[in-house]
């Protein structure tokens, strides 16, 4: 292909997400690695552009990093406790000192004009104040965490007032008490609280340290970040991300990427290709399952063309699709099909078939098999069927570690027997529900 029709190819896949992100409201939290890294200027381009598409913006710093060499330089002791830091009296100043500094940094880089660059003469507007209210997180475990803070509030609702207007609003990882304290907030919470306040529609992490094992999976639910939560080997970068992104997505943001930086463009790619580019977090992808209706019989159709030609799966008519289209559950991704299993009831005998059960190559090996099973085993019980079989050739296996077992002497139902090819030489699977 040429470069004119990837180019063509490129735009018209980002159309649609050109169009789903506007007014949508995102919260971007920017580890300071990356605003001191040379791969920050490719991002500040990009959260102009982002600006400019009508993206609701608020961004966050992180400031970890600075923190540490600040009261290096200052010969004094890093201290930590259950891996957050204790910010003392002595620290203090220096802590406030590094989040300015860091704060600054992002600030001038985003009131850039941007000369010779994609977004010459643009101009964000950038806004930030007092919208976080800190409180102490006290002693713990006997530790006093003393300057070391939680967030107590966010205010929202000017944050909301601001964005309409087209600001972007600028959030450092510090927090003002009522008594007039100053607090050293995590900033990775801070966003998570800032997304849960505003309901944003999406949560961005760009930081270091999140290209390791299982965690750089393009997509999980929050079951699947427990689990993670759960192993030991899971990097502490990670965990701290997984701990904002469960209580995130229950409270209704959306979704929660997580992005290694070291990529020009990143972000750009995981929000405007339909495969993204880092690791996404979100229930709704799970529960995009749904009926299937006479309007998805191209896209299973499409899905099952390549099995059925190879021989995995029975070759079925669009006729018979049509006819037993009520029957089958799908899963859907972007307006593509990525999953889909029937579920054939047959009342007179009282047994239904599970046939029909294909998962797109890209999209296998994360639960969907298992979750369009359980779909269509719900589907049996509720027509009052307890006793389901399958035909297979190649996943006997993948069935029988679903609780099915073979059964060679098994009576195919008579209208199954009419259309039953002994050919093919699949075994019949059984299973009790
Ligand atoms: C079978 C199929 C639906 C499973 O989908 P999936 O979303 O990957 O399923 P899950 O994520 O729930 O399970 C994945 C596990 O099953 C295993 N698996 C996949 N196909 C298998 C097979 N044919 N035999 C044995 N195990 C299999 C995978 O290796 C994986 O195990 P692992 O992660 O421990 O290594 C999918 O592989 C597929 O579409 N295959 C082609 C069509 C087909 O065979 N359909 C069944 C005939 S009706």
């Amino acid at each position: 292909m040429s470069n004119t029709q990837d180019y063509v190819q490129w735009f018209r896949g980002a159309a649609p997400y050109i169009k789903a992100h506007r007014k949508k409201t995102f919260v971007i939290m920017i580890s300071d690695e990356v605003i001191y890294s040379d791969q920050f200027i490719g991002l500040v381009h990009d959260i102009a552009l982002l600006n400019h598409l009508g993206i609701k913006l608020v961004i966050l710093h992180g400031s970890r990093s600075s923190i540490d060499s600040h009261l290096q330089k200052n010969r004094l002791e890093l201290s930590f406790h259950n891996n957050i830091r204790i910010t003392d009296s002595a620290a203090l100043p220096f802590v406030v000192q590094a989040i300015n500094e860091v704060k600054t940094c992002l600030e001038s880089h985003l009131s850039m004009g941007l000369p010779n660059t994609p977004m010459s003469g643009s101009e964000i507007s950038l806004v930030g104040g007092n919208f976080v209210t800190g409180m102490p997180l006290g002693v713990i475990d006997g530790v006093d965490m003393q300057h070391s803070g939680k967030v107590r509030a966010i205010k929202h609702q000017a944050i909301s007032e601001l964005l309409a207007l087209n600001n972007v609003v600028l959030l450092s990882n510090l927090g003002y008490s009522r008594t007039g304290e100053v607090f050293n907030l995590p900033a990775e919470e801070l966003a998570g609280e800032v997304a849960r306040a505003l309901k944003a529609d999406k949560l961005v992490y760009i930081q270091r340290g999140l290209e390791q094992g299982e965690a750089s999976a393009s997509t999980l639910s929050t079951r699947q970040c427990e689990t993670l939560l759960a192993d030991p080997d899971t990097p502490d970068e990670m965990r701290n991300l997984l701990n904002q992104a469960i209580p995130a997505i229950q409270a209704q943001v959306k979704r929660v990427h997580f992005i290694d930086p070291r990529v020009d463009g990143g972000l750009l790619l995981e929000l405007f290709t339909r495969d993204g580019y880092g690791t996404m977090v979100t229930n709704l992808f799970y529960e995009g399952s749904r009926a299937a209706s006479i309007d998805d019989i191209g896209g299973i159709l499409s899905l099952i063309e390549p099995l059925e030609t190879s021989g995995i799966l029975v070759v079925r008519s669009r006729e018979q699709m049509e006819l037993d289209i009520a029957h089958f559950q799908v899963i859907e991704k972007d307006g593509m099909i990525i999953g889909c299993i029937a579920c054939i009831p047959d009342e007179e005998e009282m047994v239904a078939e599970i046939a029909c059960l294909a998962v797109h190559a890209d999209y296998q090996r994360a639960g969907l098999g298992n979750q369009l099973l359980q779909i269509a085993e719900d589907r049996a019980l509720e027509s009052g069927i307890r006793k389901l079989y399958t035909l297979t050739t190649r996943s006997s296996h993948w069935f029988i570690e679903h609780g099915f077992i073979e059964s060679a002497d098994f009576n195919l139902p008579a209208v199954k027997r009419a259309s039953y090819n002994p050919q093919r030489g699949s075994k019949i699977l059984l299973k009790t529900i």
